[in-house]
């Protein structure tokens, strides 16, 4: 690994150039917050996120949704398809919460009648703006026949996870995930689904199980977390394929 070429290294995991179509991604146990204003180094991060989110890709590409994941090579290694990666991040909400509770003047925790999504721009100088389909086709992102199969798979996702999680125990309050476009020029899902880019709280107590832990400075308990975790992957992979 060590001699293999960079394609990309960020705050919370470094990719790799594989053979032929295949990427390498090594998870770190660092965490960033407010485009990189906060971070800190979390002790098994990296294996926690490498496990959740390879169970879950795992979980969605043998139930029909295409992602670029291919297998988890070790505790923090994951082997995936190269995508072209298209700058937008999609956001779905079950629960209203963070930036649209923020931006809306609502409280946390209400539920919509409908599923929400939102798109953003990646782009962190910028803090991620919120954009619409025709802003996003503008920017020659995407199409609007390409806009129409993410908000489909996007909703396929989040039925699939809402269930997934609620077998553990867990409320899927909201996730960010990305696309990409494969060799074939298809459209994949990429990058990580983790509790770094979900809310994810307690059916029973609403308890935070995510990253607004760290966001919110909430009272750091790890072993409590890690408790969680592996109670929850424990559930997951015991009823997930059932
Ligand atoms: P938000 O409340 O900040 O809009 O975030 C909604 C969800 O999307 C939340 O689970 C965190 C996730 N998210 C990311 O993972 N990365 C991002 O850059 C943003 C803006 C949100
Ligand atoms: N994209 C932002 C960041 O990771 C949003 C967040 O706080 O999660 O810094």
């Amino acid at each position: 690994m060590a001699e293999m070429e960079i394609l990309y290294s960020g705050s919370s995991k470094v990719v790799y150039k594989g053979e032929g179509d295949d990427i390498f991604i090594r998870f770190k146990d660092y965490i960033t917050a407010f485009y990189g204003i906060k971070g800190a180094r979390i002790e098994n991060k990296a294996k926690m996120n490498c496990c959740i989110s390879s169970m879950v890709l795992g979980y969605l590409n043998d139930n029909g949704v295409a992602t670029h994941f291919l297998e988890q090579m070790s505790d923090t290694e994951q082997r995936c398809r190269i995508v072209k990666h298209i700058p937008i991040e999609v956001i779905v909400r079950n629960v209203i919460a963070g930036s649209m509770a923020r931006r809306l003047g609502l409280e946390d925790g209400i539920i919509p009648e409908n599923t929400i999504f939102d798109l953003c721009l990646r782009d962190n100088e910028l803090g991620d703006p919120l954009i619409n389909d025709h802003h996003a086709v503008a920017l020659g992102l995407v199409t609007y026949e390409e806009l129409k199969h993410i908000y489909e798979v996007s909703a396929k996702v989040n039925a699939l996870l809402v269930d997934l999680y609620a077998r553990a125990g867990i409320k899927l309050v909201d996730f960010k995930i990305e696309f990409g476009r494969a060799a074939d020029n298809t459209l994949v899902l990429a990058d990580e689904l983790t509790p770094d880019t979900c809310r994810l709280w307690d059916i029973a107590t609403e308890e935070r199980m995510d990253k607004d832990r760290f966001r919110r400075d909430l009272v750091v308990c790890a072993k409590r977390m890690r408790r969680w975790h592996n109670a929850s992957l424990t559930n997951l992979t015991s009823n997930s394929y059932a």
